[in-house]
């Protein structure tokens, strides 16, 4: 009895002193840490996949889903939802102000939990190691804090994308001088670009796309020597692109300015951005012509210069190797035929020459490669001939859009390929049947031409038909044959 008493007084010293060898405990995390995780816990509504199960009580919170410590045992990262797709589940509610708690938190990622609501966390402020911060796909409002300047000096990425903020971008943010990536996209923000971000040279990444942000872009890029990325578009942005660009010849890979008001010319120095591998200029107001420089960018696998003003000549452009989509459509081209550097291009999965002032036939365009292509959109030219040769069956074409050409062939005889879903041949001078194997497809147009005879079994409505010189059945009204 003795003897059982004091060994089991050694087990209880041996728990003791090896408890005091690792004072925080190998099995409970820091209260501060767990009081803040399970205050978070609380502000969360609906959890219907259980993400936050493994956050009980009274375990270590550093074994806990999402949770990751370091610094002898204090929560570092907070980690829901995945960087790269999308998080398979959802959670509901707020985000608690405890966890403030967390002081030795670095990062800090919410993302894609779809209906996580309130006003932008203002406890972030308050967290001194900051480095990252994701909020990214919730549902977060409410401006952003005019003092958001004074978040962690260690921040490096804030990535607050597909919210619903709104009002301006504070001009605070000119202070978070070690930020390297700024998302702020698809949010409801209005006001312009703060001048101030051009204070922020280790930017690499500028994400502003999908606002409502207005006025010029102003010329802060000079000292951005690592931007490597710049999208700025969906805004309603105006003005010229400014000259400060330029400076960011050696870094930049991705300029996107697509679906503002801007105007001006394409600027020359855009040859001096030989990294670039996008442009997209799209649907803005840029007139005059392409800069015969424009043909030295040979990095780049997609060009969208579509809905502007410009005008012809476009530069010969040898792009052999890496361009994948190209869109020059509704501009003020007149292009005759499809250039000889587009034809040669091996790996163009998608262009896109509508309303480009083409007038060849079809049926002499041999491009290099044409198995490779998904997308090829030449309406509104005054296209002849077929597109036979470029429907085949060993392709991987998706979709097919000529209207408004002088396309002349027999619609009976035209080849649809299984990859195919999409066909646009309206306002043609096509001739001939609708061949049964239109069914497969998604999507069909094939309004104003000259097609006869009744039509295949299809749930087409009747205006992707209508216009034609003599095509019968349903949808259309019945063939004369079959009231005999
Ligand atoms: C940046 O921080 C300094 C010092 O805290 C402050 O005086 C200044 O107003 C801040 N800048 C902006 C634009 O908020
Ligand atoms: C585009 O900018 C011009 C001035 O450059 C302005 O007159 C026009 O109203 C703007 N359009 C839109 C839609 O904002
Ligand atoms: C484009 O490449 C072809 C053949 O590689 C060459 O003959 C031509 O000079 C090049 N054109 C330009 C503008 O670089
Ligand atoms: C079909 O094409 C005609 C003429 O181009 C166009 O007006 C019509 O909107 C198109 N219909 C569909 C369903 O796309």
């Amino acid at each position: 009895m003795k003897s059982s008493c004091s060994f089991n007084l050694f087990i209880l010293a041996a728990v003791i002193f090896l408890g005091c060898l690792n004072p925080n405990g190998a099995t409970t995390c820091h209260p501060d840490d767990e009081a803040g995780l399970l205050a978070f816990k609380s502000g969360i509504t609906e959890d219907s996949s259980g993400v936050l199960s493994s956050w009980t009580k009274g375990t270590d919170c550093c074994s806990w889903f999402g949770v990751y410590c370091a610094n002898q045992h204090r929560v570092t990262s907070l980690s829901l939802g995945d960087l790269t797709g999308d998080f398979p589940y959802t959670l509901s509610g707020t985000i608690s102000p405890s966890l403030s708690k967390l002081q030795h938190l670095e990062s800090f990622e919410l993302i894609g939990l779809k209906e996580i609501r309130g006003p932008f966390p203002q406890f972030l402020l308050r967290l001194p190691n900051l480095k990252q911060i994701y909020i990214r796909r919730n549902r977060l409002s409410g401006p952003l804090p005019t003092n958001i300047g004074t978040l962690s000096p260690h921040l490096e990425t804030l990535v607050l994308g597909a919210n619903r903020f709104t009002g301006a971008i504070p001009s605070s943010i000119s202070n978070l001088t070690r930020l390297k990536e700024l998302y702020l996209n698809d949010n409801l923000l209005t006001g312009s670009i703060p001048p101030g971000i051009g204070n922020l040279k280790l930017m690499s990444i500028i994400t502003l796309d999908g606002n409502s942000l207005s006025g010029p872009i102003p010329n802060i890029f000079k000292s951005m020597t690592k931007l490597r990325i710049l999208t700025l578009s969906r805004n309603r942005l105006s003005g010229e692109v400014p000259p400060s660009i330029a400076s960011l010849g050696p870094s930049l890979e991705f300029l996107e300015l697509g679906h503002n008001n801007l105007s001006g010319s394409i600027p020359s120095y855009i040859s001096r951005l030989a990294k670039l591998k996008k442009l997209d200029l799209s649907s803005n107001r840029f007139s005059g012509g392409v800069p015969q420089s424009l043909s030295k960018l040979t990095d780049v696998f997609d060009m969208d210069l579509s809905r502007n003003l410009l005008t012809s000549p476009f530069p010969v452009w040898n792009v052999t190797e890496n361009l994948r989509t190209l869109d020059l459509s509704y501009n003020n081209f007149y292009m005759e035929t499809i250039p000889e550097w587009v034809t040669s291009a091996s790996y163009v999965v998608s262009l896109k020459l509508a309303k480009c002032g083409i007038k060849m036939s079809l049926s002499d365009w041999k491009p290099e490669n044409i198995g490779v292509y998904s997308y090829i959109d030449l309406s509104e030219n005054e296209i002849t001939g077929s597109p036979g040769k470029l429907l085949i069956n060993e392709g991987s074409m998706r979709e097919f859009r000529a209207s408004g050409n002088k396309l002349r062939f027999d619609m009976g005889k035209l080849n649809i390929p299984e990859s195919l879903e999409t066909l646009d041949l309206s306002r043609n001078l096509v001739f001939g049947n609708v061949p049964g194997t239109v069914t497969g497809l998604l999507t069909l147009n094939l309004s104003q031409n000259h097609l006869c005879g009744k039509l295949p079994v299809t749930e087409f409505p009747p205006s992707v038909f209508a216009g034609n010189d003599c095509l019968c059945g349903s949808p259309l009204p019945p063939c004369e044959s079959e009231y005999g």
